[in-house]
Order: C-alpha cells, then sequence, then structure tokens
C-alpha cells in the first residue's frame, strides 16, 4: 500500500495542538484565535516531535489570517494537506473552504471535520447548542457548507466518511454526483431533511472509501 507523501500542512481551529503537533512536516501553518498551548506546551512538543520546532503560530481568525497573511505564507509554497476544524458554522466553514482551495496543490486534500451530525441539537447554531442545554459534541452546520460547495463548485469533489462527526474530504478534479441546491433553500434545510438523505446530500461513504478513492482499492 503506497500513500503520497503530502508534506505542507495547513490547520485551522487547532485547540490544545492535539492533531497539529503529532505531524511530521517542517511545514505547519496553524490558525486560531485562542491557542490552549503555551510555551511549556510547545516546548515539550518539540522534545517529542523535532518538526514542531518550525511551526508557524498565527492567533487570529481564519478570515483575518486570509486577509492578512496567507498570500505571504503560502507564496513559495501551497498547501497539500489541510484540517478546517475552526468555527463550525456554515458561512465560516463555506469560507475557510474556499479561502484553503485558493492555495491547494493540484493533488491536496483538505479535511473538514464535524460534517455528520448526528443529533438535532448538536447540527444547530452555537446559540441552540447553548440554549438546549445537551451535553457532548457541538458538530454546528458545517454540513451545509458541503451541501453548498457540492451544489455550487464542479470543480472540486467531496465526500464525506462516515466515521466520528463526518470527516469531509476536499480535492480538486470534477464533481461527483453533484448537487443543485440555491443557498436560500440551504439555508432553509433542516436536521430531518438531513437525516433523510445523508447518503445523497453529503455523498456519505464508508470509512474504508477513503483507501478505494486515494489507492483505487
Ligand atoms: C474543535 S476545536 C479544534 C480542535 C483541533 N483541530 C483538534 O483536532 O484537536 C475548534 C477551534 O476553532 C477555533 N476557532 C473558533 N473560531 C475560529 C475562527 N474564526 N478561525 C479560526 N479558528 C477558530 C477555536 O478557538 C477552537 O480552538
Amino acid at each position: 500500500m503506497k500513500f503520497r507523501r503530502l508534506n505542507n500542512y495547513f490547520e485551522i481551529g487547532v485547540h490544545n495542538g492535539h492533531v497539529l503537533f503529532k505531524i511530521r512536516s517542517n511545514f505547519k501553518i496553524a490558525v486560531d484565535p485562542d491557542f490552549v498551548f503555551d510555551f511549556f506546551r510547545k516546548a515539550g512538543k518539540i522534545l517529542m516531535n523535532p518538526y514542531n520546532l518550525f511551526n508557524r503560530y498565527f492567533e487570529k481568525t481564519s478570515d483575518d489570517f486570509f486577509r492578512q497573511d496567507a498570500e505571504r505564507v503560502f507564496a513559495n509554497k501551497n498547501v497539500q494537506i489541510a484540517l478546517i476544524d475552526g468555527l463550525h458554522q456554515y458561512d465560516y466553514a463555506l469560507r475557510d473552504i474556499e479561502n484553503t482551495l485558493k492555495y491547494l496543490s493540484d493533488d491536496g486534500v483538505i479535511l473538514v471535520h464535524d460534517c455528520n451530525p448526528l443529533s438535532h441539537s448538536a447540527s444547530g447554531t452555537w446559540q441552540e447548542w447553548q440554549a438546549s442545554g445537551e451535553k457532548g459534541f457541538w458538530n454546528g452546520d458545517v454540513w451545509k457548507a458541503i451541501v453548498h460547495l457540492r451544489s455550487t463548485r464542479k470543480d472540486i469533489n467531496i465526500f464525506v466518511l462516515d466515521c466520528d462527526h463526518g470527516l469531509g474530504v476536499v480535492t480538486k478534479g470534477l464533481t461527483e454526483k453533484p448537487l443543485s441546491y440555491q443557498r436560500e433553500q440551504i439555508e432553509k434545510l433542516t436536521f430531518a431533511e438531513l437525516e433523510a438523505n445523508r447518503e445523497q446530500l453529503l455523498n456519505l461513504k464508508p470509512v474504508n472509501y477513503f483507501y478505494t478513492y486515494f489507492l483505487g482499492k
């Protein structure tokens, strides 16, 4: 089994660096307005994985990063693999994916977390989730960004792996089974409609489809 080596890593929404610090690459760009680690955690992570010495941290929103820094940061190196896990709202996730696509290499991959919410309250806005008083994980309506892109972008392909809380996979190339929703329709889509049409709306795939898609097996 042979994987392509995708080196240049970009993460939006890093939190405590749970994913970032494990990655072995000397080009890692981290964006979060509120990193949950200090100098000592960073130093410890450099000892555990020396690649972390080269990490570049941008403590700001992804919108500010794209407005102020992205052009310079990605001038000589494009993004080969990105994890989008910032603000879990339709418009934010959509902008994060579209902005990242501008800097993505032709064989690059964007992963998007929380695309397949399992409960009604986890799938709404942050305000709704807080008002629900439920415990657990808030996924937000990132799923609507997936429906939006599958309806509007014919130059990219998207599927969502049915694992964790739904891992979106975005690559360049022709769209499989495009959708034709307008923005106003997407805004009105309900969790009940998602429940009834997950496969169709998200292009939901079993986890091992990852190998079929990238390795042809
Ligand atoms: C679910 S956590 C990320 C978890 C992390 N990717 C991991 O795997 O451990 C979401 C993060 O998004 C950050 N965030 C919130 N709004 C953001 C924005 N506008 N731009 C970038 N990051 C944002 C939060 O500060 C938080 O740390």
